[in-house]
């Protein structure tokens, strides 16, 4: 089963609580907290999550685009994400950390940049919930997937088969109509969108329409 998480970023910042209402039918919605060093963007942090669990029932998946995860992370599984996401590239001990954030009662995530590969991760596997593939650079929405991903998409699929492991594996970046049934083909299969969902007329509809796709 395919699961659709638009990704706020390119929701209007003003209306969040209404943004969020907008895509009913959503499976999780999609957080991205960037900090202006990990990426060159700044967007939200601890008070804003907090806010938006008030303000909706779907649970958030929180994406950590900021250095030291290690230190910051819990504080959003407080604020009530219940699934956070940290980088490999960023985190100094993963394992530790994963370990921290599901004991607080959250599932664990690491997000790969497009040049980060699976393979020296493999072992890691087991400690965590979910694995994201990124397909664009992270930092901005609206960029154009990297088809490229697909091959490490694959391969991280047939990783998760081996090890016989319960893990979702999302793809994040230019996910689309047009884009993602290739990301289902390839093995995924939690799907973010942010500028397909957010840019239609119909939030709550382009999600049904991203749903249907990526379960043909
Ligand atoms: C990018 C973020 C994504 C972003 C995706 O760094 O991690 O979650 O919102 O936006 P789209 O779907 O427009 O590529
Ligand atoms: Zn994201």
């Amino acid at each position: 089963m395919a699961q659709i998480n638009p990704s706020i970023l390119s929701a209007d910042f003003a209306r969040l609580a209404e943004e969020a209402k907008a895509v009913e039918g959503a499976d999780w919605l999609h957080v991205d907290v960037m900090d202006n060093h990990f990426v060159p963007n700044l967007t939200l942090g601890v008070p804003v999550v907090e806010s938006l669990r008030k303000a909706t029932d779907i649970p958030l998946d929180c994406h950590l685009m900021i250095e030291d995860p290690d230190r910051w992370a819990p504080a959003y599984v407080e604020a009530g994400a219940g699934s956070v996401t940290f980088h490999a590239e960023a985190a100094a001990a993963p394992v530790r950390l994963a370990r921290e954030i599901r004991a607080m009662g959250a599932r664990a995530s690491m997000a790969l940049k497009p040049a980060t590969p699976i393979e020296p991760y493999e072992d890691l596997l087991p400690e965590l919930d979910m694995l994201l593939v990124m397909t664009v650079e992270p930092g901005f929405g609206g960029q154009a997937f990297l088809d490229i991903m697909l091959p490490k998409i694959r391969r991280t699929r047939k990783l998760i088969e081996r090890y016989g492991l319960p893990l979702w594996l999302q793809v994040d970046g230019g996910v689309s109509a047009a884009t993602i049934e290739r990301c289902a083909e390839a093995g995924a299969d939690v799907f973010v969108a942010g500028s397909a969902v957010y840019s239609a007329d119909d939030p709550a509809a382009a999600v049904a329409a991203l749903r249907e796709r990526a379960e043909r």
